[in-house]
């Protein structure tokens, strides 16, 4: 068994046992047992500490995390100095409702979120829980200030699972079925997936090189809204400035700037959901930076506090203008979240962020090089450390190989490499983002060698 101190400084992995070990099956069978069967785990990894990239299970194996508990764990895991706010703030006070009473902690970040999402305009933040909190909350509000009911997202998007969220979540049938008609009324239409693209067209043939953008952003105007949502009753567009879940899809600027000026064209609001691809990962703070674009509300969660449950819907000041009373929550804005979530951006400013953007490129050449070698690998792309490889059974017919992504993922973990998939056969890579080439290197040859396993 490994000690703290071994675990600090491991930078590889290191397996000691077979896997799962024998206290990991005994966990996973009690889990069974006791835990919601709606719970989708790919394999059984088992944690018992967890420290910058790194994280050990409970029979004394180490693996490399390249997935930071689902693009949560930026900062890595346990970093001293979160743990340090962390513990700080709890000495102080641990809560008291921000909806209720005031306290300092709450304006600061807020101050500080104003000051990093896009747009020079003024802001304010509504806190909460979790990334389908702070979509429920820009849905609530920007129905409340348009006073219209009707929402546009994309096929493949994810907003979450509470029932407002499940509404524009369009990623896979069995995250929609069993639970009846939507709660809310949102249109769907397809996301700007070049790969893939949904009208087959191409960047030279869309539009998307003209003036008139994109197709896939046009149909908004020249038929949603003359047909089934008239924009005098359009809220809202929902989007994922980089799709997540959906598998890992980098639209082209123009469909966002598109979007931006047909909502402006018909005083409808967009909606940037950054709960994946915010607060650093795509080596800037935002993603939307990547694209000039600037939502009038965006939503932030996952890696804002380092794993501490906490959201942000953010807003133009002028839209996020609604009655006393109209939105709060008991937990949102806790001051021990918001403590590790100042302590967050400051790593990130520090140099977290830049070293995301690095190690990126860096990942992103070599699994282009991968390219090479492997024929199953029809797609590598991404920004920063928010990366997509899509698996296909033939790169000309582009045919999905979710089978390889399942036995992909396995040989990772047997390996002693943390990943998950995406979309219908994407592999995900969100790691921490702390790592350094070795580990970058240590990834790259392990998924070479995943892949040709994955392919027998
Ligand atoms: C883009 C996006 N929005 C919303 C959510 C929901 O977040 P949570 O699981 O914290 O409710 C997720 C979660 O994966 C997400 O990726």
């Amino acid at each position: 068994m490994i000690n703290a101190v071994e675990l600090k400084t491991a930078k590889l992995p290191k397996l000691v046992t077979e896997l799962p070990g024998p206290k990991a099956k005994e966990i996973v069978d009690q889990d069974a047992k006791y835990i919601s069967p709606s719970y989708t785990r790919p394999y059984p990894l088992v944690i018992k500490r967890a420290k910058g990239a790194m994280i050990e299970d409970v029979d004394g194996n180490i693996f490399l995390d390249f997935n930071a508990g689902v693009a949560v764990c930026s900062t890595g895991h346990s970093h001293p100095q979160i743990v340090e706010a962390i513990k700080k703030q709890v000495e102080d006070f641990i809560h008291i409702c921000a909806a209720d009473y005031y306290y300092p902690q709450l304006p600061a970040l807020a101050e500080k979120l104003s000051r990093l999402a896009p747009g020079d305009h003024e802001k304010r933040v509504h806190f909460g829980n979790s990334g389908a909190e702070a979509v429920e909350g820009a849905v609530k509000l920007a129905m409340y200030t348009t006073r219209r009911p009707k929402l546009i997202a994309f096929f493949g998007a994810f907003h979450g699972r509470t029932m407002g969220a499940l509404s524009l979540t369009a990623s896979k049938a069995r995250q929609r079925f069993g639970f009846g008609a939507q709660a809310l009324d949102v249109t769907h239409i397809p996301y700007a997936n070049c790969y893939r693209c949904p009208y087959n067209l191409t960047p030279e043939t869309c539009g998307a090189m003209e003036s008139k953008g994109p197709h896939c952003a046009r149909v908004i105007e020249d038929i949603l809204f003359k047909t089934t949502v008239p924009a005098d009753e359009c809220a809202a567009i929902v989007l994922e400035v980089i799709q997540g879940e959906g598998g890992y899809i980098v639209p082209p600027a123009s469909f966002l700037q598109t979007i931006r000026e047909i909502a402006d064209r018909n005083g409808v609001l967009v909606i940037a959901d950054e709960v994946q691809s915010g607060m650093g990962r795509t080596g800037k703070m935002f993603a939307s930076g990547h694209f000039d674009f600037t939502p009038d509300i965006l939503t932030s969660a996952k890696g804002i506090a380092s794993g501490l449950p906490l959201s942000a819907t953010i807003a133009r000041a002028d839209v996020m203008n609604w009655h006393p009373g109209a939105h709060a929550s008991t937990f949102g804005g806790n001051p021990v979240a918001i403590a590790a979530s100042l302590a967050t951006i400051e790593l990130l400013e520090d140099h977290l962020i830049e070293n995301a953007a690095k190690m990126g490129n860096y990942l992103l050449e070599g699994f282009r090089a991968l390219m090479n070698k492997h024929a199953i690998i029809g797609d590598v792309r991404g920004k920063g450390l928010m990366i997509g490889i899509e698996l296909v059974k033939d790169r000309v017919t582009k045919e999905p190989h979710p089978e390889a992504l399942a036995r992909f993922e396995t040989e990772c973990f047997k390996r002693g490499l943390v990943t998950l998939g995406c979309g219908v056969s994407t592999i995900r890579l969100s790691p921490p983002l702390v790592i350094d080439q070795s580990q970058c290197d240590f990834a790259l040859k392990t998924i070479d060698e995943a892949l040709s396993a994955a392919v027998r």
